[in-house]
């Protein structure tokens, strides 16, 4: 358990319930690790897996699938799809949302025994619940994709057409046996889920953006600018975001990055956290924003809301795309503009990439520090140069100088984070901005990730290490009451 750094409360302004002295008690509810270690990279075995999927039953892998399984499928999907156009003709569909589950499946099931018998078809008892389990899932649900939406351990279902599918669990992509009968089968169940959210996607509009009910991330291409079928992607919403524990845990980071963090986001320090796709800027930002005081105001910016915050005092908003006359948008830079008038103490944006990077800047330099948001770069240099180019995207004329002087001012930290090859997720540097020297920004590592090799499996070794550097900071973090200990900017091996 990630002791938390005991605040000196020198100025004794707000007692802070978050940290306990002593570290006793957890202020968060300390949830049972154990329940999620199937999903992490950490815990899971993790091997390298062949660049072709091999065909070879002695050599079972993530991206192959038993023919035998794969015929069985194959057959019930056929009769499952023959059921299904036979439910749409006989089911009262109007009824349908009326009818309870109950009351459904009992129809689903008497119309599929008919079905089965008029159709010359024997199922063993199996395959029939299945084929019944299968349709409900394709009358009520989104078809085949509902196994894999209900299944906890998968984090994202990627869809490459009606006959592959792939998922992503503990950081790893695996080959599903889920099919779709054919492109058309795919096409609806993409209409399904748009039309529900009042979305449209066709040939004139090929792609949408969406969220789902339960809070899922949806992005769907259809042909012709998908070439070989429909590419859907779905990020699935975790209820529970990692803990600060969580991810010391699976070795994201260690104790000395945390409290080194704590004393960040407690002082108020404006913080960018960069990384991947995929790679745990959410879940990161999520997690420090655990760290800030209960009594504070924050509202948040997001154009799908995925943060969960612990705290009380929470304003959470979401941008919404123009519908389908392309009327009607309110993009993240309107919500920056209006949330600096609902008097926010701390500002945070859950992905910067656009226009509103100039009001971001604007609110970390005026009052509004301890402002945080992610985006996406591959290191801290790589950040910076990503804001520049967003500033210099916005058309506002401002000579690169000028830029660099706004991030530099603004910008107080950079915490990089990345997927490594073998689906870990590690914090690979913590970086403060310094000022500028010249035209250039300064910067200092302070905390990095230390590669020392690959074990067997592929499994990528190293360990964290401070760089020797004190934080520019210690002065503040003082003066906050957090009077960090010398020896977590040294050199030894925590
Ligand atoms: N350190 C970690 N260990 C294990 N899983 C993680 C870690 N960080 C993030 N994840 C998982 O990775 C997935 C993607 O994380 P997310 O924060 O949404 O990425 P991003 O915002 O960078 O796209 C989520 O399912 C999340 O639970
Ligand atoms: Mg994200």
């Amino acid at each position: 358990m990630f002791r938390r750094f005991d605040k000196k409360d020198k100025n004794a302004a707000t007692p802070a319930p978050s940290l306990v002295p002593g570290g006793g008690s957890a202020p968060q509810p300390a949830k049972p690790v154990k329940a999620k270690s199937d999903a992490t990279p950490a815990a899971a075995p993790l091997k390298l897996k062949p660049a072709k999927p091999k065909p070879a039953p002695a050599k079972p892998s993530n991206l192959y699938i038993d023919p035998k399984e794969e015929k069985r499928l194959s057959r019930l999907l056929d009769i499952r799809m023959s059921l299904h156009k036979r439910l749409l003709e006989t089911l009262n569909l109007s009824a349908l949302d009326k009818a309870s589950d109950e009351e459904l499946r009992r129809e689903v099931s008497a119309i599929s025994r008919e079905g089965l018998r008029e159709m010359g078809v024997v199922l063993n008892g199996v395959d029939q619940e299945q084929v019944i389990q299968d349709l409900m899932d394709e009358v009520t649900g989104l078809g085949p994709l509902e196994p894999l939406l209900k299944d906890p351990t998968v984090n994202d279902i990627l869809v490459n057409g009606s006959q592959q599918v792939f998922v992503e669990r503990g950081g790893k992509l695996e080959l599903t046996s889920v099919k779709f009968k054919d492109e058309r089968h795919l096409l609806r169940v993409i209409d399904k889920i748009v039309s529900a959210v009042g979305r449209r996607v066709d040939e004139s509009s090929p792609y949408v953006d969406a969220r789902l009910a339960d809070g899922s991330r949806f992005n769907a291409m259809v042909p012709p600018c998908a070439v070989d079928g429909s590419l859907v992607s779905i990020r699935k919403f975790t209820k529970d975001k990692l803990s600060i524990d969580q991810l010391i845990e699976f070795g994201a980071f260690n104790e000395a990055m945390a409290t080194y963090l704590q004393a960040a986001v407690s002082t108020r320090l404006n913080i960018i956290v960069s990384g991947g796709t995929g790679s745990g800027k959410t879940t990161t930002l999520n997690a420090l924003s655990g760290f800030i005081d209960d009594s504070e105001r924050i509202v948040t910016i997001e154009d799908t809301a995925e943060l969960q915050l612990q705290q009380v005092h929470v304003g959470r908003m979401e941008s919404r795309p123009p519908n389908v006359e392309g009327k009607g948008e309110v993009s993240q830079r309107d919500l920056l503009r209006n949330a600096l008038r609902m008097r926010p103490d701390r500002i945070i944006v859950g992905e910067t990439r656009g226009d509103e990077v100039i009001d971001m800047l604007q609110a970390m330099n005026t009052g509004h520090d301890g402002s945080m948001t992610t985006i996406h770069a591959n290191s801290a240099r790589d950040a910076v140069a990503r804001l520049e180019n967003m500033i210099a995207m916005t058309g506002v004329e401002l000579p690169l100088k000028a830029s660099r002087a706004q991030i530099a001012s603004a910008v107080n930290l950079i915490v990089q984070i990345s997927r490594l090859q073998d689906g870990s997720r590690r914090m690979l540097s913590i970086t403060e901005v310094t000022g500028m020297e010249g035209d250039i920004i300064q910067m200092q590592e302070i905390f990095k990730f230390q590669r020392t090799g690959v074990a067997e499996g592929g499994k990528i070794e190293g360990k964290f290490v401070p760089c020797g550097l004190r934080s520019a900071y210690t002065e503040r973090f003082r003066q906050w009451g957090y009077d960090l200990p010398a020896d977590i900017y040294a050199g030894a091996d925590l």
